[in-house]
């Protein structure tokens, strides 16, 4: 069994106060859980905030998006090395909000996880089909597309050091949950996906999350599933008790 990969994508959510509390709620929760990599992703205002309380701390601290150009006339935009400089180590690219509202294309999020590799952030690929396209049977031609474009021109060392989010868009924020066997056959999908166009060392040692209404309730029977290496947490991990709980669930699969 992997280690699991619990972490919250707190979106567009919480004041600087309430950002603040919520972490020292769980710095408190979290002390003896080192069996499982937690990562939380505030919003851009709030990281440098939150780095310095998790200093020391072993919680991640990560953003929600970035921009895949070096530095230049970007208004706006925030860079892979400003994150790093501030003291984050990973970042979601790809997630289907983005992709949606801010038209993010595979080939965009493919430059900007290059540009995450090499300021040694580690990136979270969101992928994941919509409530048409899985009616349309198109599931596996999605998140294929998705993977192919991402990881384009990676080696099998750099995609060693992804994450991957399958986030099925009509489970996001819907409260309608993949089932644990829908779940697992899309993460099988995807690492034989990996398999084929990397290696089994590769495919083998990837951590692929699940992601979309997650919550304490429902934690258990999909991290339990053996595809399933960890979830990625929206509404869930705003409370500190639900977030915590779904920590504790992955523990036991560790
Ligand atoms: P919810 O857990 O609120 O459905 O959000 C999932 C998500 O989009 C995490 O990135």
């Amino acid at each position: 069994m992997k280690k699991q990969f619990i972490a919250g994508n707190w979106k567009m959510n919480l004041t600087l106060e309430k950002a603040k509390a919520l972490v020292k709620e769980l710095c408190n929760g979290l002390a003896d859980s080192e069996a499982v990599d937690v990562g939380i992703f505030p919003s851009f205002v709030y990281l440098k905030d939150i780095c310095d309380i998790l200093k020391g701390h072993n919680v991640f601290v990560g953003a929600q998006n970035m921009n895949m150009e070096k530095s230049g006339a970007f208004t706006g935009e925030v860079s892979g090395e400003m994150l790093r400089d501030i003291g984050c180590t990973h970042v979601i690219v790809g997630h289907s909000e983005r992709r949606a509202i801010y038209q993010e294309t595979n080939s965009m999020v493919n430059a900007k996880i290059k540009a995450a590799l090499s300021n040694d952030l580690c990136p979270i690929l969101c992928v994941g089909e919509s409530q048409e396209e899985r009616d349309a049977d198109k599931t596996r031609e999605i998140v294929e597309g998705q993977l192919s474009g991402g990881l384009e021109d990676l080696t099998s060392e750099q995609v060693e050091g992804l994450t991957i989010a399958y986030e099925p868009v009509w489970a996001i924020g819907t409260g309608k949950t993949a089932t644990p066997e829908q779940a697992n056959e899309v993460h099988a999908f995807i690492r034989n996906i990996i398999r084929s166009k990397y290696n089994d060392d590769t495919a083998q040692s990837i951590r692929i999350q699940y992601g979309g209404s997650v919550n304490s309730k429902n934690a258990k029977d999909l991290l339990g599933q053996p595809e399933i290496d960890g979830a990625l947490v929206g509404g869930a991990s705003l409370d500190s008790n639900s977030f915590l709980d779904i920590v504790s669930e992955a523990v036991k699969f560790s």
